[in-house]
């Protein structure tokens, strides 16, 4: 079903890691040897029927596998009210908020984890940013037995405080990193340290499509579950393909996760939603990389970065944690570039009224990250026909979120 074809759009990386000219493994010479070792580990696992047998019986008695795809019958009737006569497509959500913890995060994880224990590793290390993976990583750390360590910028630890809490409990030592604007960022850099340090026990376990080969194609492979099923699903509820798919994107893997499955549909339109913050023209205030920036070699691969004149990185800003990151997963910039995938942005105040939207429509608390994605789902929506089907990743749940959001709203 998902073959790549020839020409594919699914074929990348090549040998060297890299999507056109982004990607690559720009690391020190003694991480070298450890992202061999991964990409060779991987490789193997990859080939090995019964390293999916497991990671399958994970995602369906422990993550509680397949999310469901749910028709959003009020957010669809709200958009056709708004729309003209023949206007508002038909809008469905990808639940992946469902799952065990909270988000997609854990589907990546436990792939990762997995690999982990093949490759003998009892110390596992991650980043975070919104907490989510980092709860992800501590959560499948517990279930396995192995020692975690969760790098979170000080910023991070202060606005996300419910899941330093659950990592705290889940048995995870927290570091709060305080160089730099203290995000995500930070702590992906701290984690790259501890990562050379460490070298003999330890296993970088990253949370989204970035990072050195073989990290981007690994985490999308394996959040690619959330777009097979999605092609399965949609199949199953309507006989045939969604015409739009739209996911958020931080570092990029919810969004790779829904669109890769589907790139070779020519069909199929794709939309990548990253963060305008308080708006793509105000420097420092955003986060959207492709819109406000430009290529450059962040945390191991050539992609997409917000820096200044002088090629030094800039802060991203968002009020979702999760989306703040001031780069994107290398994939994504070549989809950018080859025209392939649609990237525009929503502001922090976009993302609130989405927000607030979808709680009181559906009965859904939607995470900040998705809010995002949502927005310009309602905007989209409205200028696409009524037998339009367009997918959104509901990648996360929101009750992180709830005490930024009160702030925001003056307390309610
Ligand atoms: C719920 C949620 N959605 C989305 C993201 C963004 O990450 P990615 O772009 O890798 O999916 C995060 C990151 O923390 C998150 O927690």
């Amino acid at each position: 079903m998902n073959k790549p074809l020839p020409n594919s759009f699914r074929a990348g990386p090549d040998d060297n890691g890299r999507f056109g000219i982004f990607g690559g493994r720009f690391v020190a010479e003694t991480l070298m040897p450890l992202i061999l070792d991964l990409e060779q580990a991987y490789a193997q696992a990859k080939n090995d029927p019964s390293f999916h047998h497991e990671l399958e019986g994970l995602h369906k008695h422990y993550v509680g596998r397949p999310s469901p795809l749910y028709f959003a019958e009020r957010i669809t009737e709200y958009v056709q009210a708004r729309s003209s006569a023949d206007k508002g497509a038909k809008v469905y959500f990808k639940r992946d908020e469902l799952n065990h913890t909270g988000a997609h995060k854990i589907n990546n994880v436990l792939g990762q984890i997995l690999l982990a224990r093949r490759m003998g590793k009892k110390r596992i290390i991650a980043e975070t940013g919104a907490g989510q993976h980092g709860v992800a990583t501590a959560t499948a750390c517990a279930r396995f037995g192995l020692q975690c360590v969760v790098y979170m910028g000080a910023v991070d630890v202060e606005r996300q405080k419910p899941n330093v809490f659950r990592m705290k409990m889940l048995g995870a030592e927290i570091r709060p990193v305080q160089s730099g604007a203290r995000t995500l960022k930070d702590a992906m850099n701290e984690a790259l340290r501890d990562w050379v340090t460490n070298v003999s026990d330890t296993f970088y376990c990253i949370g989204t499509a970035a990072g050195p080969h073989p990290y981007p194609a690994m985490v999308r492979d394996f959040q690619s579950i959330i777009g097979n099923e999605t092609r399965v699903q949609m199949q199953e509820m309507e006989g045939r393909l969604p015409d739009s798919l739209v996911a958020c994107i931080g570092g990029g893997s919810n969004a790779i996760g829904l669109f890769h499955p589907f790139l070779d549909e020519p069909t199929v339109e794709i939309y990548g939603v990253e963060a305008a913050g308080h708006g793509v023209e105000v420097k420092n205030g955003h986060a959207a990389s492709l819109t406000g920036g430009r290529p450059g070699v962040l945390h191991g691969n050539r992609t997409y970065l917000l820096m200044d004149d002088d090629g030094q990185i800039l802060e991203g800003h968002s009020i979702s944690a999760g989306l703040d990151y001031p780069g994107i997963g290398p994939e994504h910039s070549w989809l950018h570039e080859t025209g392939r995938v649609t990237y525009l942005n929503a502001t922090d105040q976009e993302a609130l009224e989405a927000f607030q939207l979808c709680s009181k429509l559906e009965g859904i608390i939607p995470a900040l990250e998705p809010s995002h994605a949502l927005a310009k789902v309602f905007q989209l929506a409205g200028e696409k026909s009524r037998d339009h089907l367009m997918v959104m990743n509901m990648c996360g749940r929101g009750d992180k979120d709830i005490f930024t959001v009160a702030e925001h709203l003056g307390g309610m």
